[in-house]
């Protein structure tokens, strides 16, 4: 995140003495991302971070390619896959190309016998049922319902439930995830016309700290493998951090709608970008305020993205039987629109309570085998009269 934080103790000069009340060393690194020029967090451990005791297993999570070329609009009944109690299985990829995938997943339980850490992407995880604490080595975040969790790659963390009702839509970009540039102004600060601000941020708080050793499973995540690495200190020994590169939580309902008189194009939902796709929420808010206006959007081709919805909540007034927890992909390369009747529906209507997260992608999505055991095959017809 652009912006600076603190958390825990931390000595006065950087890569100076910091040493234990026994007199020993912490052992200080540096958390950095795109070399030594991306954003980067100087943290401290009570033990040196290095200590790999065995590298026990490798196997392939890579997703298994249905269709590799696809033009065809798709509809996937979301809620449909199947919860699973631990994390990492429950995580179904849908859609993948080699910028970033959506994931579905359900999980029941919490992490408890390992540590995860994604070397490969930086995960945006986007609460649509469930409550608990994500738990890192940079503090803790606790979430609920709408929240958008933003875990920069190589953060290693836990993920702890309070119910076994969970429902998560993630997004795992190869690209750092930031917020729109064009809403930050030369320092970095959110300016004025941005849709949320600096308060709407919640950064870490809470810092746990275990100088333990033993024996310490981290599942890493790399080129599509897990390899299980065990570490012989608790990967939570961090006393202290300073920097940018950290894990947040910002909530969908506190994103401020920009509406205007006429229909406005998505971008005014934008809210992160990478350089290979844009993630944009879709809140309630008050309709287009022309006397002759149409709030339905009218038919657009996004020639060269792909386009992904995942319909959180309320009435999507552009689409017929549409249901929480599906997801519509239309793809590049073909126009798409409103529902017949929708654009007439839409019409006098003031207001919409629809939340639902879009995902944008600049280059094509290949559809999983996960996908198609939950593809409507009749969804691109629904446009016939
Ligand atoms: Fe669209």
């Amino acid at each position: 995140m652009p912006f600076y934080h603190k958390l825990g103790k931390i000595p006065h000069k950087r890569h100076t003495q910091f040493r234990k009340p026994d007199g020993i060393l912490y052992s200080e690194q540096l958390f950095g991302t795109i070399g030594f020029d991306g954003m980067s967090t100087n943290s401290y451990h009570e033990q040196r971070p290095t200590q790999v005791k065995a590298i026990s297993k490798q196997y392939s999570v890579a997703p298994k390619i249905a269709k590799s070329n696809n033009i065809k609009s798709y509809r996937f009944k979301g809620f449909q896959v199947k919860p699973e109690n631990d994390y990492l299985v429950s995580r179904k990829t849908i859609l993948t190309n080699n910028d970033c995938s959506i994931i579905l997943s359900a999980p029941k339980q919490s992490t408890s016998e390992y540590f995860y850490k994604n070397t490969d992407a930086d995960e945006l995880i986007f609460v649509h049922k469930g409550s608990g604490k994500l738990r890192t080595m940079f503090g803790n975040l606790d979430f609920k319902y709408g929240d958008y969790l933003l875990i920069p790659r190589g953060i290693i963390y836990k993920i702890d439930f309070d119910s076994e009702d969970n429902r998560l839509f993630i997004v795992e970009s190869h690209r750092p995830i930031y917020t729109p540039k064009r809403y930050r102004n030369w320092f970095g600060q959110l300016l004025e016309h941005s849709p949320f601000c600096e308060r709407d941020i919640r950064r870490p708080e809470e810092l746990e700290t275990y100088n333990e050793k033993g024996d310490f499973l981290i599942k890493v995540k790399k080129q599509g493998d897990i390899i299980e690495m065990v570490y012989a200190s608790h990967p939570f020994d961090v006393v202290g951090y300073d920097g940018y590169n950290y894990p947040y939580a910002f909530s969908i309902h506190d994103f401020e709608p920009i509406t205007g008189r006429i229909h406005q194009p998505p971008p005014v939902h934008q809210t992160f970008e990478t350089d290979a796709f844009v993630v944009c929420s879709f809140v309630p808010r008050l309709y287009d305020y022309h006397p002759q206006s149409i709030p339905a959007p009218y038919n657009h081709s996004n020639i060269d993205s792909d386009e992904v919805l995942y319909y959180v909540d309320g009435d999507f007034m552009s689409r017929n039987d549409v249901e929480e927890g599906h997801i519509s992909l239309h793809p590049a390369g073909i126009p798409h629109g409103p529902h017949p009747g929708a654009t007439e529906r839409s019409i006098g209507k003031t207001k919409t309570d629809e939340l639902a997260v879009m995902v944008d992608t600049f280059k094509p999505l290949m559809v999983t085998e996960e996908a198609m055991k939950i593809a409507d095959e009749d969804y691109h017809k629904s446009w016939l009269e």
